[in-house]
C-alpha cells in the first residue's frame, strides 16, 4: 500500500469508471488528493490493483472510495485495503471509522460486514439511481472500546 499521487489519477479513474455505477470524477479524485484525505493505492507488478479515500475528522474517519480492479475481484484485496486503513486509523487514534453505502450494493456491503463493520444507521432516499433514490446504510467500525458485533 503507498500513497496515491497525481500521476496515479488516470490507473485509477479507469478501474473507477468500470467498477463504480456512479463513478467518481477525475476532478473528485484530485480535490482529494490536495486536501488532507487519505488517499492509497495498492500497487502490483506495476498495476495498480486497489485504491481508497478515507476523510479524516478528529478522532474519526470516514471511508468515501474504495474500489478494485475488475479482474482482481474476489481476491481478498478488497479487504486488505480495508484491513490497512483501520491499522493507519488505529496508528493515529481513530475512534471510529464509518462509511455510507448503496443499499443495493450488496458486495461492498459483504465486505464491510466481513471485515467487522456494523450497521448503525439507514439514510432513506439519500442516493439518486436509475429507479429514483435508494437508501444508504450507514456502518461503522469501532476502534476502541467495546468489540464490534
Ligand atoms: C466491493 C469491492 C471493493 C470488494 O473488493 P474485493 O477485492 O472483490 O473483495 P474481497 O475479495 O476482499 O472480498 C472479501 C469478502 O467480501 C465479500 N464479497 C466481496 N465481493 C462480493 C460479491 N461480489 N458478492 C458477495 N460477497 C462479496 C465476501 O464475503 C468476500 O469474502 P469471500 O471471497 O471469502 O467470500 C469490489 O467489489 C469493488 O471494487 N466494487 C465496486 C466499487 C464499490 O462498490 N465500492 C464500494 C462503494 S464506494
Amino acid at each position: 500500500m503507498r500513497d496515491m499521487t497525481a500521476d496515479d489519477v488516470e490507473a485509477v479513474l479507469a478501474i473507477e469508471q468500470i467498477v463504480q455505477p456512479y463513478p467518481w470524477t477525475r476532478g473528485n479524485f484530485e480535490d482529494a488528493l490536495s486536501s488532507a484525505y487519505r488517499c492509497v493505492v495498492d500497487e502490483r507488478e506495476g498495476d495498480i490493483v486497489s485504491y481508497a479515500i478515507v476523510m479524516p475528522v478528529l478522532d474519526e474517519a470516514e471511508l468515501l472510495n474504495i474500489g478494485v480492479a475488475a479482474n482482481r475481484q474476489r481476491k481478498g484485496l478488497g479487504q486488505t485495503m480495508l484491513q490497512d486503513l483501520l491499522s493507519w486509523a488505529v496508528t493515529h487514534g481513530m475512534q471510529r471509522i464509518f462509511l455510507e453505502v448503496r443499499a443495493s450494493n450488496a458486495p461492498a456491503i459483504a465486505l464491510y460486514r466481513k471485515t467487522g463493520f456494523a450497521e448503525i444507521g439507514m439514510r432513506r432516499g439519500y442516493y439518486h439511481n436509475a429507479q429514483g433514490r435508494e437508501d444508504a446504510l450507514l456502518m461503522a467500525y469501532v476502534l476502541t472500546g467495546e468489540a464490534n458485533g
